[in-house]
């Protein structure tokens, strides 16, 4: 069931201007929230829902964690929300509707954030991050999608930043337009 719901979103996104990660970076991060379980996770950055559906799956077979995934786009939230509740992860998958950072208040999350997956606006992630700064649990795993892909120009600044600030260890993997994963150090560091 879902994936034949991912491989018809990857069929629209070779048809359509529908942005999607792509298979390899939803794995990855299928992947990662296997071995995180995160209790918190936050999305910026929903389009129809692709990547929410790979990292709902493993919060799924987790059995433990939700995800709160953040759109400000009307039409694609809807489609969002149609996928969703076709793979059977409305449970555990909230979508949001608005424009971040300025909906972090609204969110109003049960407790600190374990895991954030950054794919929105390029130019506003520095906001983003700022804004979820104070949410964070200590630990807390960041991962930034198209690191690779907009490093010329709309991601240099912010990605360069990150791998200079020691709040953060910074990793880069070339998967898909390239993922950035930061963890957030803790006092025990
Ligand atoms: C690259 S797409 C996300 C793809 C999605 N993560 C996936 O792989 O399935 C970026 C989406 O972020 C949305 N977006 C851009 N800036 C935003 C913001 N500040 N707040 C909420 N959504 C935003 C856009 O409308 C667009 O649908």
């Amino acid at each position: 069931m879902l994936e034949s719901i991912l491989k018809r979103i990857e069929a629209e996104h070779a048809q359509e201007s529908v942005w999607i990660v792509g298979p390899e970076t939803g794995r990855l991060l299928h992947f990662l929230l296997r071995v995180v379980a995160p209790k918190i996770v936050v999305e910026i950055g929903t389009s129809v829902g692709y990547s929410a559906l790979w990292m709902g799956s493993a919060l799924g077979k987790n059995g433990s964690g939700k995800l709160w995934t953040i759109e400000s786009h009307a039409q694609r939230f809807e489609r969002a929300r149609a996928n969703i509740e076709e793979a059977g992860m409305g449970d555990w998958i909230h979508q949001v509707k608005g424009h971040a950072p300025e909906i972090f208040p609204e969110l109003q999350l049960p407790g600190p954030v374990d895991f954030v997956f950054l794919d929105a606006t390029k130019m506003e992630h520095q906001s983003y991050l700022e804004g979820l700064l104070p949410l964070l649990a200590p630990g807390a795993m960041i991962a930034v999608d198209n690191v690779e892909s907009h490093r010329v120009g709309a991601m240099g600044a912010f990605v360069q930043g990150l791998h200079e600030d020691p709040r953060f260890e910074v990793v880069e993997i070339p998967v898909g337009s390239g993922l950035l994963i930061a963890r957030a150090t803790n006092e025990a560091d």
